[in-house]
């Protein structure tokens, strides 16, 4: 088959619509974003590749992951949390209004609505969120490509907040760019993400090792494949790190501030306290998820069906026996645009 015989027609529509809506489909020629999906991989127009949260699979995995931020985060949604309060205020002259891009599953968009009930909020996405019940009146999801920018959002937004999409985009630093672009002066912007990298449990990080070798890794041997696949599709994969210097350099942003968290994945931290073990656990979960939904990113990077097998397999007896001890980092990084 051709590449040009699709499975299916994901088409979809930019919107810069103000108008509330489940979805807002506001039709503009020049911005059309088309995707497709050719024998299980989801192409845009110029036939690249995107990383979607395509199944309810992976939007529950993505609901798990939004409830390991919230506890990673010492139980909040948000770093700097004056920062995101002062710039949320009610205020008089206009309705504040929170942007999150690359929504997912919708989790944050929607938590963030019933935490700030006086503000609007705008997930977008490349695909669709799951709708399970219905949506807040101050919430509203578009879909969108980050990659297009936002020019239809100039000082829209008070608090901008993008999370593990990093697979998706091409050049995060100039979609930083176009976040300062949609802030309001004095608006916040928070960036947070997982690295593929893992670290062995003196937090060091894992070299790429053979089996047998010692300190050899199954699951960083599946996150490795991953990560390569993703880059090689364009993936801005190497950001997490990154982003704090791109605020800095950015020039427009004051009360710069980033951290990042050392997670296990697995309880096998002794002594942990009952919150540490049990986001270690959800992290498991996630991570064997995660890794079972890998396979048609390694597939189309050429990896032979039974390779991919095998790491996986290898890689979810690792976890579930924790006879490898692992810790996964995470990034933040927040700043105010100069008010
Ligand atoms: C790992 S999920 C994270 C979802 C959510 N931010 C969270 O933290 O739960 C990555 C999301 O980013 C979306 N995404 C990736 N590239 C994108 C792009 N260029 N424009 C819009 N959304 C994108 C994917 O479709 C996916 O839903």
């Amino acid at each position: 088959m051709e590449d040009s015989e699709y499975d299916d027609d994901m088409s979809s529509v930019r919107s810069g619509s103000p108008a509330p809506s489940l979805y807002s489909f506001h039709p503009s020629i020049d911005e059309r974003l088309v995707l497709r999906n050719v024998h299980g991989r989801i192409l845009n127009s110029q036939n690249e590749t995107y990383m979607l949260p395509a199944d309810v699979e992976e939007h529950q995995r993505l609901d798990l992951q939004h409830q390991i931020y919230y506890l990673m985060l010492g139980e909040s949604l948000y770093p700097a949390p004056d920062m995101v309060r002062t710039a949320l205020r009610p205020r008089n002259d206009y309705q504040p209004a929170i942007f999150d891009v690359g929504t997912g599953s919708g989790s944050w968009a929607l938590d963030m609505a019933k935490e700030f009930p006086h503000c609007n909020v705008v997930g977008v996405d490349l695909a669709p969120i799951r709708v399970t019940g219905p949506l807040p009146d101050n919430v509203r999801f578009e879909i969108d490509d980050a990659n297009l920018g936002f020019a239809h959002y100039r000082e829209s937004f008070d608090v901008i907040h993008a999370r593990a999409i990093s697979a998706g985009i091409h050049d995060f630093k100039g979609l930083i760019g176009e976040f300062t672009d949609a802030l309001r002066p004095g608006g916040i912007l928070l960036l947070g993400d997982g690295e593929m990298q893992l670290y062995d449990e003196s937090k060091e990080a894992l070299p790429a090792l053979e089996p047998g070798e010692p300190g050899f890794s199954w699951t960083q041997r599946v996150f490795f494949a991953a990560y390569n696949a993703m880059k090689s599709r364009g993936g801005s994969i190497d950001s997490p790190s990154l982003t704090p210097r791109w605020l800095q350099e950015n020039g427009h942003f004051t009360n710069i501030g980033w951290c990042k968290i050392f997670v296990p994945i697995g309880p096998w931290v002794e002594n942990a306290s009952p919150r540490e073990r049990q986001m270690a656990e959800m992290l498991r979960t996630n991570c064997l998820i995660h890794i079972n939904g890998m396979a048609p990113l390694l597939l189309s990077e050429g990896y032979f069906p039974e390779t991919v097998e095998k790491m996986q397999r290898e890689a979810a007896i690792e976890l579930q026996s924790l006879q490898v001890h692992l810790y996964s980092r995470w990034n933040f990084a927040w700043g105010m645009k100069t008010p």
